[in-house]
């Protein structure tokens, strides 16, 4: 039997079938009936909102660690479990592996990208981590970060300056920069001729900063220099397509904005320097540009990756642009409140197109933790507190999601308006 007969007798078996998204019927038809940016429909994000079971206990604004699942996928991934457990291992020897790539192929297709340039991995670290420590690095080579960079990243690019003498430079990215141009300087400024790899975040985690990479990609290309992009906060948050970017490597995590269940992650890579990296786990038997060389990782929960696809269709049931105007509103709804007030610091940038859904905020004289803990005990809210001495931060990170309500956020706002240190 060849693969093709094999795969559609497979999805009559039901063995082949990775969507098990019931009708996203209320979604999509309300979807539908209104403008496709308009993030101040309080009515359509209601019903958003109801498809997700909610704690009663505090208010949840830390969706910037994991974005929990609507009904909708939550219900499929449940489905699929049941599935792979039912199969066992005949699903595991069958299409296990097809089922994954077909899941890569509609990412791809999201993200703009060929299937041949992407793999799904189990998270952001995992995919920047395999680039940053499978470089074929000599000593002397520079690589150049940002004390706004993610902390995992850092420790990777720590530990191969301390294995092949990698020389890492550091920049501090402005935190209210008033043109694309000003930042575009500051990592220009640290590229020398022995510069290789230049890491940036597409959104800062902290702040919610978004940096102009096509700018930076540009600049760095133009001295010779790649650039990998940690991505772990933008996909499906804001829109974007990655070949867009100009960038040569390319991190998320789909357990954040596009609410995969946890553990599931993509790598782009492009094709001319797929042959050139060295995978964390070693495939043989590929050809050296086939970019599922990078792909192994052991056994790992199929149904994680099934529901890729699943989260997919939600996505797109409620629009991209859609959920980027509604989360862009429901930040600049709090932090316009408050920005003004003489107790207050923003972290973020104030320039609208500069952020999205996430922002930081501190109370003068206090403490971080201090902070988060008035929030939670005495507000009901919860967010992360945020000090970090080297990026310059010290606040609480706010990040609602599709399901926040404005009168939540008046809540936050009381809360702020009210806390002294
Ligand atoms: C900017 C950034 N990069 C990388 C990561 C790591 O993501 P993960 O833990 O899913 O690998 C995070 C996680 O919050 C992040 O915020």
């Amino acid at each position: 039997m060849n693969k093709r007969t094999f795969l559609k007798n497979a999805s009559l078996l039901g063995l082949g079938s990775i969507t098990a998204l019931p009708a996203l019927g209320r979604i999509t038809s309300a979807a539908a009936a209104m403008s496709p940016a308009d993030g101040s429909d309080d009515d359509f994000w209601l019903t958003v909102r109801n498809s997700y079971t909610l704690k009663p206990d505090y208010i949840n604004l830390e969706n910037g660690y994991y974005c929990i699942q609507p009904r909708q996928i939550l219900d499929a991934y449940k489905k699929h479990i049941d599935e792979v457990n039912l199969q066992g291992a005949y699903y595991l020897r069958t299409v296990q592996f097809d089922n994954k790539y077909a899941a890569a192929a509609k990412l791809a297709k999201l993200t703009g990208c060929p299937p041949e340039e992407l793999i799904i991995t189990r998270n952001t670290t995992e995919s920047l981590d395999m680039i940053i420590g499978g470089l074929d690095w000599k000593p002397g080579d520079e690589a150049v970060m940002a004390h706004q960079d993610y902390g995992a990243m850092l420790d990777m690019f720590k530990q191969v300056a301390r294995r092949y003498g990698v020389v890492n430079k550091f920049v501090s990215v402005p935190a209210d920069p008033q043109t694309d141009e000003e930042i575009v300087e500051v990592y220009a400024n640290a590229i020398t001729p022995r510069t290789r790899l230049l890491m940036v975040c597409h959104m800062i985690n902290i702040t919610g900063h978004i940096l102009p990479i096509r700018k930076i990609c540009d600049m760095a290309h133009s001295k010779g220099v790649q650039v990998m992009v940690d991505g772990a906060h933008a996909l499906a948050h804001i829109q974007f397509s990655i070949p867009d970017l100009h960038c040569d490597y390319y991190g998320s995590s789909l357990h954040k904005w596009l609410s995969v269940p946890i553990g599931a992650g993509l790598l782009y890579v492009r094709k001319e320097h797929i042959s050139k990296v060295w995978p964390v786990f070693a495939e043989e038997g590929r050809r050296q540009d086939d970019i599922l060389r990078l792909n192994h990782t052991g056994t790992h929960p199929p149904a994680t990756d099934l529901t890729v696809s699943d989260a997919i269709d939600h996505y797109y049931s409620i629009g991209a642009a859609r959920k980027e105007e509604r989360l862009r509103y429901l930040q600049h709804y709090w932090t316009s409140k408050v920005r003004h007030l003489p107790h207050i610091k923003l972290y973020s940038p104030s320039q609208p197109a500069r952020t999205c859904a996430i922002a930081n905020v501190g109370v003068k004289g206090m403490k971080p933790a201090a902070l988060a803990e008035k929030l939670l005990k005495q507000y009901r809210i919860y967010t992360v507190a945020i000090d970090n001495e080297a990026a310059g931060v010290h606040g609480c990170r706010i990040t609602p999601n599709v399901y926040t309500t404005t009168a939540e956020l008046d809540e936050l706002v009381k809360a702020l308006s009210e806390i002294r240190s």
